[in-house]
């Protein structure tokens, strides 16, 4: 009977962490559901091979920590990273235009410019999906971050 109560007990634990949101902002463009799952597919084709499939990062277990041949990861883009501290026009641009890693290779596993390959909304897309990784906080978060943004 006790074990019982814990499963049950665990199972709206469970339903209680899931927070897909019925739609997601990216730039003042508004996504819903079968969008995000288009996000998702274009994630999993070019970003999930880096990035994790669930946003996990390359070295999940270390993320900020250098391999043995003394560079960063892809970093997690999870509510564990810090993805959802910058505001949506420099992560579009971020995935346009490629990261620091493209000056700095000796430091960095490479972050590809995809501005040939993806166009604007597809990159949306895909950050629309990665916003799915976070908590609802950390959503409204980055949205403040996003407006003080496009104000400066
Ligand atoms: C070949 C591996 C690789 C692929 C594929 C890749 N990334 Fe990255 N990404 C990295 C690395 C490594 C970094 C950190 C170095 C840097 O910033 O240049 C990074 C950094 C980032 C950052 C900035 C850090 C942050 O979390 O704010 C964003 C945003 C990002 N990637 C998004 C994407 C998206 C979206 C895709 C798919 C369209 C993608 N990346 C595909 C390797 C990759």
């Amino acid at each position: 009977m006790v074990r019982l109560g814990l499963m049950v007990l665990l199972g709206l634990l469970f339903v209680g962490c899931s927070n897909q949101p019925a739609t997601v902002i990216v730039n003042g463009t508004t996504f819903d559901t079968e969008q995000v799952t288009q996000g998702q597919q274009l994630y999993a084709q070019y970003c999930a091979s880096c990035h994790g499939a669930n946003g996990e990062g390359q070295f999940p277990t270390a993320p900020n920590e250098r391999d043995a041949t003394g560079r960063l990861g892809a970093p997690p883009h999870n509510g564990n990273g810090h993805t959802w501290h910058h505001g949506d026009t420099l992560l579009v641009e971020y995935v346009r235009n490629g990261g620091v890693s493209l000056t700095d290779p000796a430091n960095w596993y490479p972050m590809p410019a995809f501005g040939e390959q993806l166009n604007d909304e597809q990159i949306m897309l895909t950050l629309a999906y990665i916003k799915t990784f976070w908590s609802d906080e950390q959503r409204t978060r980055q949205m403040q971050v996003t407006a003080a943004e496009g104000s400066r």
